[in-house]
């Protein structure tokens, strides 16, 4: 499926998000806090925006780009991460690292859609350093508020229409708000992170509540 969504990836997260999600990478590899060249892992960085975020906060960082969807990381390449970047094809549930390899740890957008979201989670703190710092940006279950019926109407009418109208993916961006229901709360992935030993965790949600970023410390 993100093979298929790719060619207009990026286009349709800026229109779905109204150019927000460039605020919420800025704020996701803020919270990295990486040292001079410091080695970082975007996991399922489909066309790279969080790797090159990296490099535009830290320069002299290491940003290693990796994802399943070649044809994703194809399509990110016309913006190179040169000079110091790379990609690399890898599957989020056995990853073709050594441990304590990256001093941060981050994805956007990737963890609820793993299968085995306890397993990715185990090996992404293992190839994180001890005091590496994982960060993650990802949709969370909308809490029910005043806004939810508007909330579910942009997300299960508006979003399938725009996936249709400029992808001609309808159902692929239906999946899209099916995947938030059937994911975790915030405060859920916050336990999840927990169980896994991160220390320090914290949450921010944005969005009318149907996104979050958690960080912790290994
Ligand atoms: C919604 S996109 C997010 C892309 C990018 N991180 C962003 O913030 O826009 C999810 C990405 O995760 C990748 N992905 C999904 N499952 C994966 C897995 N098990 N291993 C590696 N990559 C995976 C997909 O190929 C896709 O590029």
């Amino acid at each position: 499926m993100f093979s298929r969504i790719a060619p207009h990836y990026d286009l349709l997260n800026r229109l779905m998000t109204g150019w927000q999600d460039i605020r919420w990478r800025r704020f996701v590899i803020g919270k990295t806090n990486l040292p001079q060249d410091g080695y970082l892992l975007d996991l399922g960085t489909g066309t790279g925006d969080l790797a090159r975020e990296a490099l535009k906060q830290y320069p002299s960082a290491h940003p290693v780009a990796a994802d399943f969807s070649l044809r994703m990381m194809r399509i990110g390449k016309e913006n190179h991460l040169k000079p110091k970047g790379t990609w690399t094809a890898a599957h989020a549930g056995k990853l073709p690292f050594p441990e304590n390899t990256f001093d941060a740890v981050v994805s956007g957008f990737l963890l609820r859609n793993l299968s085995d979201l306890m397993g990715s989670l185990r090996e992404q703190y293992r190839v994180l350093k001890p005091e590496g710092r994982f960060v993650v940006l990802d949709t969370t279950k909308p809490s029910q508020n005043p806004f939810s019926p508007a909330v579910r109407f942009y997300l299960y009418t508006v979003i399938p229409a725009l996936g249709k109208w400029v992808a001609g993916l309808e159902d692929d961006y239906t999946y899209l708000p099916e995947s938030m229901d059937n994911f975790l709360r915030a405060e859920e992935l916050l336990a999840y992170l927990a169980a896994v030993g991160y220390k320090k965790l914290e949450f921010k949600r944005f969005m009318l509540d149907t996104v979050a970023v958690h960080w912790g410390v290994k």
